[in-house]
C-alpha cells in the first residue's frame, strides 16, 4: 500500500517505466476515458468509477514552440502549452471534468460556481453533459461576452450579480451551507486533481525532461497550487528527476498574490479591490494563495506584476506567432520578459508558459487592442506608442481592385 499526497494507492509499485508506456499508449485507445489527456493520468488521481466519468475528451493540448516570441524575449527554448485549447476553449476543463464527476458520483442535482468567466462555461458544459443543473454566479458586466454566451448555451442558470468575482464568491459561500448543492470553485479538492494533469501530460510532452522554468497566470491561484502539487508528486514518484521552476504573474491591477510575497513575505495577504482588462484574473483575495505560496518556495519560482499595456502587447505577440490566447494568459509573456530582465530568467534555460484560455474568448479586447481603443486617455502615451507597432487595425476600402492592390502594396512596404 502507498499513501501519495493523501491517495491510497494500493499494491503499487510505480514501475515509472511501464506507467509511462501506459499513459502513451491509451492515446490510440477507442475508450473515451483513454482518450481523454485527464483520465488516462488516473493512476495519479483519486479513484472515480467509471460509470460517474463525465469526459469532452479534454486535454491533450499542444506544446507549441513560439519563435518570434522567443526572439523577443531572447530566451531561445520558449514553448507554450496551449491549455485554451481544450473544449470549453480554457485550462478549467481538466479540473472540471473530474470535480464533475465526482459531483455526480455524490448524486448532486445541482452544481454551482462563481466565476471571471471561464470556470462557468466549463461547469455549465460538463454539468450539461452530466444530466446536473448548473448554477453560475458572476460579476455583472466583469466577464467577456464569449464565455457568458458559453453558459447560456450549456444551459446553465447565469446570474448576473452586481458585485465583482469576490463577492460572487461571499455569496456562493453562504449559498451551499442552505442548498444541496456541489461547490465547485477551485477549492474542490477534484479541480486541482484534474488540473495536475496539465503539467504530467506537459513532462509527458518533453519526454520527461523538465524545463527550467514554468511561468502561470495567478488569479484564485488554483492552477498554480495544482500544477505544483503535479510537479512535486512526479518527482517523489522518480517520473522527473528535478523541479523546474514555478513563476506566478499577476496582472498590477490585481496583485494581491504579488504583493502578499514582495511586500509582506509570504505572511499574509491582503485583500483589494481588484482592476484589470484581463477579466478572467480580476481577483481580489484569492482563495488558494496558501498553497500557491508554498508551491513557489518548494519550487524556487518568483511572483511578477504586470502593466495592462504590457499585457496587451504580450497578447498581440503570442498572437503572431500564430497561437493566440486571451489577455489573461498573456501575462505570462509579460512575466517573462521581467523575469529576463532581472535575471531570474537566463537566454539559455528553457521556459514554458502555459496559456489558459483561447483568443476567441474575449475577441472585445483584440478588436478595442488592434484599433488602438483599448487605452483611451492614458496619461504614459510612450508606453502606449510602444504597443503601437503590433496594432493591425482592419482596414475599409472600397471594394474595387485598385484600392485592395493599393493596400497591399502599402503593407508590403511596411512588412
Ligand atoms: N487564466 C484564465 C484564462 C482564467 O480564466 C483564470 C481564472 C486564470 C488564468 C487564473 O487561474 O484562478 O487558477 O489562478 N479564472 C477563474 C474563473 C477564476 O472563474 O474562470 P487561477
Amino acid at each position: 500500500m502507498r499513501r501519495l499526497a493523501g491517495i491510497l494507492f494500493p499494491g503499487w509499485t510505480f514501475d515509472t517505466a511501464a506507467l509511462k508506456s501506459l499513459w502513451l499508449n491509451r492515446r490510440t485507445s477507442r475508450h473515451a476515458l483513454d482518450q481523454s489527456g485527464v483520465w488516462r493520468f488516473r493512476e495519479l488521481l483519486p479513484h472515480i468509477p467509471e460509470e460517474h466519468a463525465i469526459t469532452l475528451r479534454e486535454g491533450n493540448t499542444p506544446l507549441y514552440r513560439l519563435p518570434r516570441c522567443a526572439r523577443s524575449t531572447g530566451v531561445k527554448n520558449l514553448h507554450a502549452k496551449h491549455q485554451g485549447m481544450n473544449p470549453t476553449a480554457s485550462f478549467k476543463d481538466t479540473g472540471m471534468t473530474f470535480a464533475a464527476s465526482s459531483a455526480h458520483k455524490g448524486k448532486f442535482r445541482w452544481v454551482a460556481c462563481a466565476s471571471t468567466g471561464n470556470t462557468s462555461a466549463s461547469m455549465a458544459a460538463y454539468a450539461a453533459r452530466g444530466n446536473m443543473h448548473s448554477l453560475v454566479l458572476i460579476p455583472e458586466g466583469k466577464i467577456s461576452w464569449g464565455k457568458l454566451s458559453q453558459a447560456l448555451d450549456y444551459g446553465a442558470l447565469t446570474c448576473q450579480l452586481r458585485t465583482d468575482f469576490d463577492g460572487c464568491v461571499r455569496i456562493l459561500n453562504d449559498l451551499v451551507r442552505q442548498k444541496p448543492v456541489c461547490l465547485l470553485n477551485s477549492v474542490n479538492p477534484y479541480r486541482i486533481e484534474g488540473q495536475k494533469t496539465a503539467a504530467i501530460e506537459l513532462m509527458e510532452q518533453l519526454a520527461w525532461e523538465p524545463p527550467d522554468h514554468i511561468i502561470v497566470p495567478g488569479g484564485n491561484l488554483g492552477n498554480s497550487s495544482a500544477i505544483g502539487k503535479a510537479l512535486l508528486e512526479m518527482r517523489e514518484l522518480k517520473l522527473i528527476s528535478r523541479l523546474p521552476k514555478l513563476s506566478i504573474i499577476q496582472a498590477q491591477g490585481a496583485n494581491p498574490f504579488y504583493r502578499c510575497v514582495r511586500e509582506f513575505g509570504g505572511k499574509k495577504l491582503e485583500p483589494m479591490t481588484a482592476d484589470t482588462l484581463a477579466t478572467a484574473i480580476r481577483i481580489g483575495n484569492p482563495a488558494s494563495w496558501k498553497k500557491a505560496l508554498r508551491v513557489l518556495q518548494a519550487t524556487g519560482g518568483e511572483v511578477e506584476q504586470v502593466t495592462e499595456i504590457e499585457i496587451a502587447a504580450a497578447k498581440a505577440e503570442i498572437g503572431a506567432d500564430g497561437i493566440g490566447c486571451e489577455p489573461a494568459s498573456a501575462v505570462t509573456l509579460a512575466g517573462l520578459k521581467k523575469l529576463c530582465q532581472r535575471g531570474f530568467v537566463k537566454a539559455g534555460e528553457s521556459v514554458v508558459l502555459i496559456l489558459t484560455g483561447h483568443l476567441l474568448k474575449d475577441p472585445d479586447f483584440t478588436i478595442k487592442f488592434h484599433r488602438g481603443d483599448l487605452f483611451p486617455g492614458t496619461p504614459d502615451q510612450t508606453e502606449v506608442a510602444q504597443a503601437k507597432s503590433l496594432q493591425r487595425a482592419p482596414v475599409v476600402l472600397d471594394a474595387d481592385l485598385g484600392s485592395v492592390i493599393a493596400a497591399l502594396d502599402a503593407a508590403a512596404r511596411n512588412s
